[in-house]
């Protein structure tokens, strides 16, 4: 199965993708969860992408798709895998497009997200991650047991650097300019199925299941 999950940011890719993971086995390549490690590990490619995503602007294509190439083609990827926040431009649909041609798979499904913009600015603003593993919170939709400390591995909660106002604003821009055009892009190809994501994460995953049976029939 090889499914996009779309959506503005804050929409709760990363969380459903996350219940997907768990439920299905496949793996979750998160465009923005790479750079974050790059930069993390003080990569020239890492710290050049941060000087875009930091400030909420898109990271250019030509570094995005090749990165996206190499993770497609690792041994994991044979079944299966669920892209979040790729693709994001009309041309990286059009990349991935071609790669998974000259592969011989195809796209079943992009899962497009749909949240009101004044829940995604709460989500976002009050959103928790942690500094080691990654795991997501939100300090009152998800928070966790222990104020700023991880259920899963009792290390820090950190807010992200992309998660100021200013960035925020910034991202939430970015996605109607440049990606939201794809919802008609994948709409004439048939295969985008629209969530109303704006309940919570337990009700919003009833609905994922139901689209993933449909795909998977
Ligand atoms: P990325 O990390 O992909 O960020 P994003 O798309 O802005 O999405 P988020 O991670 O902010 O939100 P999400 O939809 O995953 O929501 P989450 O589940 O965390 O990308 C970061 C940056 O990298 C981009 O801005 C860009 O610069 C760059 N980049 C990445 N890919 C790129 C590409 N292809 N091309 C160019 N540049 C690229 O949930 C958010 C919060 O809400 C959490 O606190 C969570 O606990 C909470 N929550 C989730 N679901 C619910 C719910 N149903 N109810 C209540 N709370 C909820």
């Amino acid at each position: 199965m090889i499914l996009v999950l779309f959506g503005p940011p804050g929409a709760g890719k990363g969380t459903q993708g996350a219940r997907i993971v768990q439920q299905y086995g496949i793996p979750k390549i998160s465009t923005g969860e790479i750079f974050r490690d790059l930069a993390a590990a003080h990569s020239e490619l890492g710290l050049k992408a941060k000087a875009y995503w930091s400030q909420g602007k898109l990271v250019p294509d030509e570094i995005v798709v090749g990165l996206v190439r190499e993770r497609v083609a690792d041994p994991d990827c044979r079944r299966g895998f669920i892209l979040d926040g790729f693709p994001r431009t009309v041309s990286q649909a059009d990349t991935l497009q071609a790669m998974l041609e000259e592969t011989g798979k195809r796209l079943n499904g992009v899962l497009n997200l749909r949240v009101e913009e004044p829940e995604l600015i709460r989500r976002l603003s009050g959103r928790r991650t942690c500094s080691n593993c990654g795991a997501t919170y939100h300090t009152t939709a998800m928070p966790s047991r222990v104020d700023d400390i991880c259920d899963h591995c009792g290390n820090r909660l950190i807010q992200r650097a992309d998660d100021t106002p200013e960035s925020i604003h910034r991202r939430l821009v970015e996605y109607e300019e440049k990606t939201a055009p794809l919802i008609h892009y994948y709409e004439e190809r048939g295969v985008l199925y629209h969530i109303d994501a704006n309940e919570g994460p337990d009700a919003v995953y009833v609905k994922v299941q139901a689209v993933l049976r449909k795909i998977a029939c």
